[in-house]
């Protein structure tokens, strides 16, 4: 099978790709036309600066239903947010409830606090990535401080229950985090129904804006210790941190020209319609997921069912390494898609996958549905053909 032109782009559950014109064109008439530093001076431009980061605040408020903008504190990306909700919360000698299904941003904060005497309960999920209600209710003791849960899977995009996970954490008291690192701007997040008091998202995937873009929002009433301190252009007399947020825990210039073009990814997914956009990504992983079943050799770890997962699907090839294919898929054929443990070792563990590793392909609202078929035929062809890897190649899992 001839290379196609152009890449076929199956990655966006590490970061979205292409993005919408509008994100490009936010983030271009920010560099070119006001430039400065948002809240860092009383002219025009940083005005005009602040604007800009307040309505991405508030469009991701929208987007989420936070009352209040300003309990978002931008970051970096959801990793960012998460080791500020991890070690800005838990104490020595606290107790905290999470899955086995977690990405290294939870893990290995929390690998780090356990040897600071955080006490850390890992619920074992199944083998399709799902956590039982009950298992989480039945591991909260009463040193227990927090629950920290997936939205979705990285791995095989198994949606976590996490209303009823939300419902538990408040009933006991509990301070309920939720890493929406492959959810935010695909599925549906209520930070007030889900009971939700801090809410990692990177900006950078579903949500559509461009990499170096994320935040956390942070309910009232919970007390972090910041990651950093420095200058947030308010309160610059005062010795320490100021308790005002967003600046408690955004020190430092922020990322102005990224903000704007998440502002931008956000107002898109919201004039498109999320609903729309989901329902076409489902499209896709259900178009993916019934073409793999038809493949002898191939085997699909997850749900296996479009509407119980993110638009993601992870796939072993017969018995080769994960790695060996992505390279092929690259190579051979355009393919870009991620292959190896996904930074989630932890979910390869709870799979069975840690040597074998797997194949992912992620999708977004620009992916087409020739491009799946596309790719079936590909596969089709490696398992079928014994395709070897290219000479040379180490192989591209990670
Ligand atoms: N966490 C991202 C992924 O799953 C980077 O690829």
């Amino acid at each position: 099978m001839e290379r196609e032109q152009r890449i076929i782009y199956f990655d966006n559950a590490a970061t979205s790709w292409p993005k919408p014109p509008e994100v490009l064109a936010a983030m271009e008439n920010c560099l070119r036309h006001v430039g400065a530093n948002p809240g860092r001076a009383g002219h025009r431009l940083s005005l005009e600066a602040n604007r800009l980061v307040d309505e991405t605040r508030r469009e991701l408020a929208a987007l989420f239903n936070i009352r209040n903008p300003e309990r978002i504190v931008f970051g970096l990306n959801a990793t960012e947010a998460l080791n500020l909700a991890i070690k800005g919360l838990l104490r020595p000698g606290q107790h905290v409830v999470t899955s086995s299904m977690e990405h290294n941003s939870v893990t290995r904060p929390l690998h780090v606090l356990q040897e600071r005497g955080v006490k850390v309960t890992k619920v074992p999920c199944d083998h399709t990535g799902a956590i039982r209600v009950e298992d989480v209710a039945a591991a909260i003791r009463p040193d227990t401080a927090a629950i920290i849960i997936t939205h979705a899977s990285n791995v095989t995009g198994t949606i976590m229950p996490v209303a009823e996970i939300g419902r538990l954490a408040r009933e006991k008291g509990l301070c309920f985090i939720v890493d929406a690192a492959q959810t935010a701007g695909v599925l549906d997040i209520d930070v007030e129904y889900m009971h939700i008091d801090l809410l990692a998202f990177p900006g950078h995937k579903s949500l559509l804006g461009p990499p170096g873009t994320g935040g956390l929002y942070v309910a009232e009433g919970v007390e972090l210790v910041p990651l950093k301190e420095g200058g947030t252009g308010s309160y610059s007399d005062v010795p320490g941190q100021p308790e005002e947020l967003p600046e408690r825990y955004e020190s430092g210039t922020l990322n102005t020209v990224g903000l704007a073009g998440l502002g931008a990814g956000v107002k898109f997914i919201r004039r498109e319609g999320m609903e729309k956009i989901r329902r076409h990504e489902q499209e896709l992983t259900g178009q993916l997921l019934e073409g793999l079943e038809k493949i002898e050799g191939i085997r699909v770890y997850g749900p296996r069912s479009a509407s119980s997962q993110a638009p993601l699907v992870s796939f072993a090839v017969k018995n080769r390494p994960a790695g060996e294919i992505g390279t092929i898929l690259d190579q051979r054929y355009g393919i870009a898609c991620r292959a190896g443990l996904h930074c989630a070792p932890d979910a390869h563990r709870t799979l069975g996958t840690f040597e074998q590793k797997l194949v992912r392909f992620s999708f977004s609202y620009f992916n087409r549905p020739e491009e799946v078929d596309y790719a079936l035929r590909c596969l089709e062809e490696i398992v079928k053909k014994d395709i070897p890897a290219p000479q040379g190649s180490s192989g591209c899992g990670c």
